[in-house]
């Protein structure tokens, strides 16, 4: 598998912001790319985003707030706030051949000051079931190690999410515990969450980023 960078991805000046700085992943059958302005004016792309917040595992463990096209528009500004203000890293996941949408990842801060980050993921049904989510995350994982001032990154998932468990397994996520009721999710109910973390001095526990 090769996955390959842009440009843009170089190690940051310890001095400067601990920006997340714009980047593209190529992994073969997906393509990670910033959301970018131009998709707020693709009729394409906010029908995908609204068609994704109604998926039914996407509404339960990851709720979407793109129920619409103006609710799309608005969640698609904020991703481009969160880049151009360096808080986070929002990719769209596409696919290569024709740039349909098969979903979405996220690292944001926590605590910038911190180095604390946390990281999410969704995929449309039709990408699921071939290891996406985890190629995905560990490409992200080891840039923002690699770019960033990322010193730890989180993962949480509600407990009866067993998918998004064995991505962060696969990822080198390890296990911290369960947290109680500590998220309200899609269905309207505080859940328990597992909490993994990987940090920038754990071993690469996750899928080779090189192979
Ligand atoms: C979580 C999600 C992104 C994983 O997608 P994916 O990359 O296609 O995952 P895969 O189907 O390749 O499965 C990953 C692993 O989970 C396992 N798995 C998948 N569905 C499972 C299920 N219902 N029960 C138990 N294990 C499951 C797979 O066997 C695979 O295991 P392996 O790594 O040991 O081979 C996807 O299911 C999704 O978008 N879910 C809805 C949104 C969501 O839950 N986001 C995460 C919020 S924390």
């Amino acid at each position: 598998m090769n996955i390959a960078a842009s440009s843009t991805d170089h190690p940051q000046d310890p001095s400067e912001p601990r920006a997340f700085v714009r980047t593209t992943f190529d992994l073969g059958d997906a393509v990670l790319r910033p959301w970018g302005r131009e998709d707020a004016v693709s009729d394409a792309m906010l029908a995908e985003l609204v068609a994704a917040a109604a998926d039914p595992l996407i509404a339960l463990w990851n709720p979407l707030p793109t129920n619409d096209r103006p609710a799309a528009l608005a969640w698609l500004e904020s991703r481009h706030a969160g880049w151009d203000s360096g808080a986070n890293a929002s990719f769209a996941v596409l696919d290569p051949a024709d740039g349909v949408l098969l979903g979405g990842l996220s690292l944001r801060w926590v605590d910038r000051a911190d180095g604390l980050a946390m990281i999410g993921y969704w995929l449309l049904p039709a990408a699921r079931g071939r290891g996406l989510a985890a190629r995905a995350t560990n490409a992200v994982t080891a840039w923002a190690f690699r770019t960033s001032a990322a010193r730890r990154i989180e993962i949480a998932h509600a407990v009866g999410n067993e998918a998004s468990c064995r991505v962060a397994h696969r990822c080198g996520y390890l296990p911290e515990g369960t947290l109680r009721a500590s998220h309200r999710f899609g269905d309207g109910t505080y859940h328990d969450e597992h909490l993994h973390a990987r940090l920038s001095t754990d071993a690469e526990g996750g899928l080779p980023v090189n192979p």
